[in-house]
């Protein structure tokens, strides 16, 4: 059966297209694997929502015994940001002595993975390495060095592969730059 491809409207310019996200997906998994080795069991900690596709994707190439946990945050309110809010203060999950790999989709200012790095840390994992996807080449605004990074892509509002603006659009199957008419809220 042939997968429904969601037709594309003006206001969406494709920036990583499908067959990209494959290879770089692929590739971030061969370098997790090489790092960390195949047998070492790693709990893989995804950044909610924007993460879900990138997330599934990638967990599908690493070969080691793994975990999956996700924490919730939000920074961005349509196309403006906000603080960033860590809906869910990691509960009562254990990560005490784990490897863990904390994974966000898209690195923007840099707080949102600074601020949840803090939290795991706060709970005493063995090893702490993180990956996103996507990294926007503008000055972060938190001090954040990711251990992976998928691509790097212009600093304009992306959506797709699980990026949203307003939670639409997460499930195009490539990402996007969705170009605002000035001024405005919703696309062209
Ligand atoms: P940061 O805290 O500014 O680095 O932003 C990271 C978070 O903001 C990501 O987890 C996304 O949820 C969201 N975000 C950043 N840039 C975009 C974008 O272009 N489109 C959709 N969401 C974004
Ligand atoms: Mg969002």
């Amino acid at each position: 059966m042939q997968r429904p491809c969601p037709a594309r409207p003006r206001a969406l310019q494709p920036v990583a297209s499908e067959e990209e996200l494959r290879t770089t997906v692929r590739r971030l998994a061969d370098e997790i694997a090489a790092d960390h080795g195949r047998h070492q069991p790693l709990v893989v900690l995804g950044i909610m929502k924007g993460v879900v596709i990138f997330l599934a994707d990638l967990v599908r190439h690493l070969p080691m015994p793994l975990q999956i946990e996700f924490v919730s945050a939000r920074s961005y309110n349509g196309t403006r940001q906000e603080t960033v809010e860590v809906l869910d203060d990691l509960g009562g999950l254990d990560l005490e002595g784990k490897a863990v790999l904390l994974v966000d989709c898209v690195l923007d200012t840099g707080r949102t993975l600074a601020s949840i790095h803090r939290e795991v840390v706060r709970r005493s994992p063995a090893d702490l390495k993180t990956c996103v996807l996507l990294s926007k080449q503008r000055p972060r605004r938190a001090p954040v060095r990711p251990d992976y990074v998928g691509l790097g892509v212009p600093d304009v509002f992306l959506v797709g592969y699980g990026l949203d603006h307003d939670n639409r659009w997460r499930h195009l199957p490539y990402v996007a730059e969705l170009r605002m008419p000035e001024d405005a809220q919703e696309p062209e």
